[in-house]
């Protein structure tokens, strides 16, 4: 539930389950009069934690196989008696936002207009045109998000959605010379995975969530969520299916944010826009896609956009909590940085 906190054990305490993520593993509802049998269908099914099942609505329990109506009803029933699923006060909500964790970028100037770095327990998109910037930003914060705490990180580890084929893990170990880190073990930490078509592209989260329960994950990232999207539907007469499809995939993604406190970051391509609503951006003709279900999946959209030789500039296009600001930031050998004077 919580995003990640300054009290995450270190990437290495292998021996303590309990550490890898702040949700309840599926088995507590063992205690709760749930069988073995009914644990192991439900984990089949994509279910890992007990917050998993008490944020599912009925309709989903029911598909998975051996799970009937009456059934998913005592699982709801009792996951919610171990998830707080009500009111909490303010004074307590302020409280744990005090604690969230936020991955540094490697850009001072950059932090400061994100108010730290890129927040765990939520979705940051990223968009902007081809060179922007985007899979740049995503290699540094594969390492970034490893660091102790003290540097800016998050102690855990990083899954890596790759659609278009551009991961390099040249760029990690790049990064990780910057800050004297073993290059090696910089990518050990790196989970990686090609998706193939957005139904690989969602299965893929099927299996994250599974990993997020044996490992400590401190990002996730997916490069880009929508790219698969345009080519898996392309007709006009498939735009209900294709925003049906990606609200479910965007869906997944806020559980496992919220879950297991990861930070979840996506990046998005940008179009032409041709409507009237473009000279609100400052006469900008790109607008991202992905519609409003993209829209508002991701807690905080980023835009970058490009500047001179390797420097980029970041625009606020919407948050919950910060002004619509810009930084600059640069493109380096070694990750995203400050640029020099
Ligand atoms: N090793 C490097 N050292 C310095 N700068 C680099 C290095 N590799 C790439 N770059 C810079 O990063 C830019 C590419 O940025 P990036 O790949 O993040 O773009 P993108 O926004 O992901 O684009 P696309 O939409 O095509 O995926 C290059 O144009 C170059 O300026
Ligand atoms: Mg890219």
């Amino acid at each position: 539930m919580e995003a990640a906190t300054a009290s995450t054990a270190s990437l290495n305490a292998e021996e303590d389950y309990d550490d890898y993520t702040p949700a309840k593993l599926i088995k507590t509802l063992e205690k709760n009069g749930i069988t073995a049998g009914d644990i192991k269908k439900l984990q089949e099914g994509g279910y890992h934690t007990v917050e998993s099942v008490a944020y599912a609505p009925k309709k989903d329990l029911i598909t998975i196989k051996g799970i009937s109506e009456a059934k998913a009803d005592k699982l709801l029933q009792e996951a919610s008696k171990i998830v707080m699923m009500g009111f909490k006060s303010a004074t307590e909500i302020h409280q744990m936002r005090a604690n969230i964790v936020y991955v540094t970028t490697g850009s001072k100037e950059l932090d400061k207009l994100l108010g730290g770095g890129i927040e765990t327990g939520s979705i940051t998109e990223i968009f902007g045109e081809f060179r922007s910037g985007k899979s740049q930003l995503c290699h540094t914060l594969a390492v970034n998000c490893q660091l102790p705490i003290s540097m800016g990180g998050a102690e855990g580890r990083c899954l890596y959605i790759d659609t278009e084929n551009g991961f390099r893990p040249g760029r990690l170990i790049a990064v990780a010379d910057r800050y004297k880190i073993k290059g090696d073990s910089v990518l050990d930490n790196v989970a990686c995975a090609r998706a193939y078509n957005t139904d690989h592209q969602s299965q893929l989260l099927v299996q994250a969530s599974a990993m997020m329960t044996e490992a400590r994950y401190a990002l996730l990232i997916v490069d880009s969520a929508t790219g698969l999207y345009r080519t898996d539907y392309s007709g006009r007469g498939e735009l209900a299916a294709r925003q049906m499809h990606l609200a479910r995939f965007l869906r997944m993604l806020l559980r496992l944010a919220d879950e297991h406190g990861v930070a979840v970051v996506i990046t998005n391509q940008v179009v032409a826009q041709v409507d009237g609503a473009a000279s609100m951006f400052g006469g900008d003709q790109k607008k991202p896609i992905g519609g409003h279900i993209l829209a508002h999946s991701s807690t905080t959209r980023l835009y970058l956009r490009k500047g001179r030789g390797e420097t980029r500039i970041c625009k606020i296009y919407d948050s919950p909590c910060l002004p619509e600001s810009e930084a600059t930031f640069a493109i380096n050998a070694d990750g995203i940085g400050d640029v020099k004077e």
